[in-house]
């Protein structure tokens, strides 16, 4: 019996790799342009990071993780999200201590989380994502939002909608957060199991129920806008100005909370607005996370990121219809006649890789019709063809497929004259 893939986990195929090396590209330059830094950390860690960064609180933590325990009885997890261990990485090697703050950084990696997967939601996804640790200043957030959405922008995505919210600094959610246990006390008996134990550890993580979406006092809720501290709606107002300086539109949702413990401050999401997207709408999560640091046993420095899957980047392209050149064109194929002619191009074949042009042969002991039509299936832009009698001669004759054109030249010449033609390409 053949064995199948594991639920919610995908094979990316050539054919479809390329989209995603497309994608890297794209999120690699545009880091360079805004100065981050790539940082690669292990795919698991110790169950105790997750628990205490993440929030032991959250669906992540609570039925998510990737649990595992190891011959050594210690407890590991697979990551399920970045930011967590880009903090303690931080934090373990002192990057706090680098002159140059804040301390940029991008990752790009496998995640994995225990959900029932969907369409958009796998159980290994691969997630692109920033953070900034060491500044607090609204200006670090607007590039953080700046960069997420100039790479949406250069991989022509336009149905996307950035939605902002705050949730404030420690005052202000703690005034939030009684007034949110005082609205729904009264009749949490109506809501989920989640909400009911959610009331005391986290009231604002009921706002995020999909459950009870619809109750009414959903929609009745306190807004946490109005319970912003001064300091709180000034960072608020001054990131807003900023993103208007930049061009990049928002709009502002108070019951955006986000699912993880560790936020405050600015809050966001990136949503696709494409038509057959899908259910699940968002693209990229991140906000604020002022305090994770010392969490995690280091100095007290603020930080701000996102996260975005790969996965569902490639779905909102594929909804938009977005399509592109792949470069990966073969220059040339080159076909052989003939057990000297075939021994021949092994070195030759060789010889135009080595000079920088993309080449292939046959394997296949193919008939020369074959070979052609191998040739056409990779489009290749020239088809070289040695033959015995052309060995003999020390000529190779070359064929332009875009313009039929065909030439002999010395076979010693080939790889250089191939090599210009290219060039004129
Ligand atoms: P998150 O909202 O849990 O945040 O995930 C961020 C993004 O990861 C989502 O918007 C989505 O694109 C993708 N994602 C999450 N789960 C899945 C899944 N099961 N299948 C496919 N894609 C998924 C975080 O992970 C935070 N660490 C983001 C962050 C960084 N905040 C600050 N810095």
């Amino acid at each position: 019996m053949s064995i199948n893939i594991p639920r919610g986990t995908q094979d990316i195929l050539p054919g479809t790799v390329e989209k995603w090396q497309h994608i890297e590209k794209i999120t690699t330059e545009i880091c360079r342009n805004y100065q981050y830094k790539e940082i690669r950390t292990p795919i698991f860690e110790h169950t105790e990071l997750f628990q205490r960064g993440v929030g032991d609180t959250t669906d992540i933590v609570q039925k998510e993780m990737y649990t595992f325990t190891d011959r050594g009885d210690r407890s590991l997890t697979l990551r399920p999200e970045g930011t967590a261990a880009v903090v303690r990485s931080f934090v373990e090697n002192k990057m706090f201590g680098d002159p140059n703050q804040p301390v940029k950084l991008y990752y790009n990696g496998p995640m994995f989380r225990y959900e029932r997967p969907q369409s958009g939601r796998y159980r290994q996804f691969v997630q692109f994502g920033v953070e900034a640790i060491g500044s607090e200043d609204p200006a670090i957030d607007a590039e953080v939002l700046a960069l997420v959405m100039d790479i949406y922008k250069t991989a022509g995505l336009q149905k996307v909608e950035l939605v902002l919210n705050s949730l404030g600094d420690k005052d202000s959610r703690v005034a939030y957060r009684n007034a949110l246990i005082e609205h729904f006390q009264p009749r949490i008996g109506e809501f989920c199991e989640d909400c009911q134990s959610r009331l005391e550890k986290n009231p604002m993580r009921i706002l995020d129920c999909k459950k009870d979406r619809e109750h009414e006092l959903m929609k009745s809720a306190p807004s946490i806008l109005d319970y912003l501290n001064e300091y709180s709606r000034t960072y608020f107002e001054k990131v807003q100005s900023y993103l208007t300086a930049l061009g990049i539109d928002f709009t502002i949702d108070p019951t955006l909370v986000r699912g993880l413990d560790y936020y405050n401050h600015t809050a966001f999401e990136v949503m696709s607005r494409a038509d057959g997207f899908g259910a699940i709408t968002t693209l990229c999560g991140g906000g604020r996370y002022n305090g994770l640091v010392s969490q995690m046993g280091g100095p007290d420095v603020p930080g701000i990121g996102f996260a975005f899957s790969m996965e569902r980047f490639l779905a909102a392209m594929e909804a938009e219809g977005i399509a592109w050149e792949d470069d990966n064109r073969l220059d040339c194929y080159v076909v052989s006649l003939g057990e000297e002619a075939k021994d021949y191009t092994v070195k030759l074949v060789h010889d135009l890789r080595t000079a920088g042009i993309k080449a292939e042969r046959d394997y296949q002991n193919r008939k020369m019709k074959a070979q052609f039509k191998a040739a056409d299936r990779l489009q290749a832009r020239f088809v070289a063809i040695l033959g015995e009698d052309e060995l003999k001669e020390n000529k190779i004759n070359i064929k332009d497929m875009e313009t039929g054109e065909q030439q002999e030249i010395a076979l010693d010449q080939f790889v250089e004259t191939l090599r210009k033609k290219m060039e004129e390409k």
